[in-house]
């Protein structure tokens, strides 16, 4: 050989030295489990276009956060599905509302485990919108945010270690932290939609949740797919407002923003890995088009690669026994 040739391969050639070398590393402790929980007894329904994911009775999400937390697993992500909906989604703030009853069922559990709620009021809506509604059908930021600081202030009171508002109105982190504040709870964060994007990627967690618009989109308040330094913006914007982390979402097609978030902005960062990314994996797996716990752990890796600190995932639990 004339020249010497550079043998990278040496540091892949054995298993346990690529392990060693290796730059990224998936951990438990990153990971975020999403779990809906719903009004009844002895409920644990399967969401049909996500195997594995479940909407569970309180009762029901006690026993499952028992097996959670045995995975190692440290933080979920509370989603609620109430009984009855209205124009003013009472049941996101209501004192007995699902999520607060849910939040003191689960105090108990809570010691070693992080309860994070999602604060949005698409499914406490009628007609499925994170906001009011005017008679034009428009929804109305600024009166939003109100219901929205009131819906936190609520899951803090019940439980909640800390608030993620995903509802994409301008101004409600600022909103929800001064209400936060002046309710005495200055030492619980806020985990902000940051750079939340108006995604078809959501369509099986709207079934999960029941939360599909009856009419129009969310394009009003969601970002436009083809957009990175608005992002950035946003980003900005809920940091100036208060937001202790931020979040992209969703994950896989927005590596790219993780990455510009993470690189310019000294704050922890969050990636959702939704529903949509969930079940694409699933159904190519089931059909045998794909090996399912490989691409799932490649994915994930991806995540992390770019830069996201905090994973929310609906295959926290599946991860959680691969790495034991
Ligand atoms: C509520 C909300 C949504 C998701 C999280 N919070 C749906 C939406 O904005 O339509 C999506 C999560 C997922 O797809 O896994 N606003």
């Amino acid at each position: 050989m004339a020249f010497p040739v550079q043998r990278l391969r040496r540091l892949r050639f054995k298993p346990v030295l690529r392990e060693i070398v290796s730059e990224t590393k998936l951990s438990v402790e990153s990971l975020v489990y999403p779990v809906f929980v719903e009004f009844g007894r002895k409920k644990k329904t399967e969401v049909s276009s996500m195997p594995g994911v479940f909407r569970y009775s309180i009762d029901e999400l006690v026993k499952e956060v028992k097996e959670i937390k045995g995975l190692g697993i440290r933080a979920i992500l509370l989603f609620g599905i109430p009984e009855k909906k209205d124009k003013v989604a009472s049941g996101a703030y209501a004192e007995n509302g699902v999520v607060q009853e849910a939040l003191r069922a689960l105090k108990s559990e809570s010691e070693d485990l992080l309860l994070i709620t999602d604060v949005c009021l698409c499914e406490y809506m009628e007609h499925g919108h994170c906001g009011l509604v005017n008679a034009k059908g428009e929804i109305e930021n600024d009166s939003t945010l109100e219901l929205l600081a009131k819906t936190a202030v609520s899951h803090v009171s019940a439980g909640a270690d800390m608030v993620a508002p995903s509802d994409m109105m301008d101004g409600r982190v600022r909103a929800i932290r001064d209400a936060l504040d002046r309710a005495g709870f200055v030492n619980y964060p806020i985990m902000s939609y940051s750079a939340k994007y108006a995604s078809s990627f959501y369509g099986p967690f709207r079934e999960a949740a029941d939360s599909t618009p009856k009419f129009g989109d969310r394009k009003s308040h969601q970002m436009n797919p083809a957009n990175v330094r608005e992002a950035l913006r946003e980003v900005e914007l809920d940091i100036k407002e208060g937001a202790d982390i931020v979040m992209v979402k969703p994950a896989l097609a927005y590596l790219d923003v993780i990455y510009r978030v993470k690189k310019k902005f000294n704050i922890p960062v969050a990636a959702y890995n939704v529903s949509g990314e969930y079940s694409l994996v699933k159904a190519a797996g089931r059909n045998n088009w794909v090996d399912e716990k490989s691409i799932m752990m490649e994915i994930l890796l991806s995540i992390k690669r770019a830069g996201a600190d905090i994973i929310i995932t609906y295959f926290a639990k599946e991860i959680a026994k691969l790495l034991e």
